[in-house]
């Protein structure tokens, strides 16, 4: 980009910002409810929610106060809602075959969004990380996470959720050739419309703490997960990786975490021009939300910049726990 400046006086950067009428003339980015996609755990039972210890403000949600939720959402302007479930101790396996179980929590949540809220779109996760009783989004054999038998369970639970009616398939676990995988069979199984968006670039990361609190993986895994998640240090790779998933025919990639990750953000839109995402974790919700109850950050303010923060690094949405405060600050 030129970037030509004149000298001072003739240029004087504070001329534009006297008002507010010509700082929203040069405003470059904006930040709108089409930008919102919403992460909601949701449990078992009736009429009943259970508080997030490590985040304050977010609750699992039993399905029939989900789509009561997600019908306020819609009226906020929301347009996606994105599940994790909360899945019973009793139903973690080594096998994880309830993440392929067309009746399970998830996939009943999703028909029962689709029936009632059907303006919102629903996207879901695969990973076999909430079924599994190690903890880890892949088959767990002799300490070692497995790839190819993992990816053909994901195929296999992302058909059960197309089948559901999800809108967009959301695989979180970094196995490889997944992507790939996944379209074919969504293909062949009649599920042309079905969207496919990849965590593409998704790092080995502490920000995902108070995430697998919510979702009862905590307790259960078992080590880490650096064996399929990527370096925090690395940011060729991600580069890689997006372009290795569009190429299997994802249509939308994600970076995630957020905050830290916004130089990715930003280089892959400048690379590929493809939809892009971030997600601003769990751990970034914990953390700001944590000062803001301090009182130590003006919360409207911290959570409008923070979401701006990334429209600027190039992204087209972002998955935010802060959705619906957002929605209503815009509104
Ligand atoms: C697991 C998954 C994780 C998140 C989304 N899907 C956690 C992990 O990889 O351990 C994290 C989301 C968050 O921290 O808000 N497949």
């Amino acid at each position: 980009m030129a970037n030509i400046t004149a000298p001072y006086p003739a240029s004087r950067f504070r001329r534009m910002r006297q008002s507010p009428t010509l700082r929203a003339l040069q405003r470059e980015n904006t930040l709108t409810t089409d930008d919102l996609i919403w992460p909601v755990f949701i449990r078992e039972g009736e009429n009943a929610v259970t508080p997030i210890t490590s985040m304050p403000g977010v609750e699992r949600q039993t399905i029939d106060i989900l789509v009561r939720n997600a019908a306020k959402a819609a009226q906020l302007g929301i347009r996606v809602i994105c599940l994790f479930p909360y899945i019973e101790q009793s139903l973690k396996t080594e096998d994880c075959a309830d993440a392929w179980n067309p009746d399970n929590l998830a996939n009943r949540a999703i028909r029962a969004l689709k029936a009632e809220v059907p303006e919102i779109a629903v996207m879901t996760d695969v990973a076999l990380d909430p079924y599994n009783i190690n903890g880890h989004d892949g088959f767990v054999v002799d300490g070692e996470i497995l790839n190819d038998e993992t990816v053909a369970a994901l195929v296999k639970m992302a058909l059960a959720q197309a089948d559901a009616g999800a809108d967009i398939i959301g695989p979180s676990d970094m196995m490889d050739g997944r992507i790939g995988a996944i379209r074919t069979a969504l293909e062949s199984a009649g599920h042309q419309k079905t969207c496919i968006m990849s965590y593409a670039a998704k790092y080995a990361s502490a920000f995902y703490g108070p995430f697998r609190d919510a979702v009862g993986a905590s307790g259960a895994l078992k080590g880490d997960k650096n064996t399929y998640q990527m370096d925090p240090a690395n940011g060729d790779e991600a580069i890689r990786l997006v372009g290795r998933d569009l190429a299997e025919g994802a249509d939308l990639v994600m970076v995630k975490p957020g905050m830290p990750y916004l130089d990715i953000c930003r280089r892959v839109k400048d690379t590929y021009g493809a939809p892009t995402y971030a997600y601003q974790v769990s751990g970034e919700y914990a953390m700001l939300r944590g000062a803001i109850d301090q009182g130590w950050l003006d919360r409207d303010k911290v959570i409008l910049e923070s979401l701006l923060g990334f429209k600027r690094a190039g992204c087209d949405g972002i998955l935010t726990y802060f959705a619906l405060d957002a929605a209503r600050l815009l509104a």
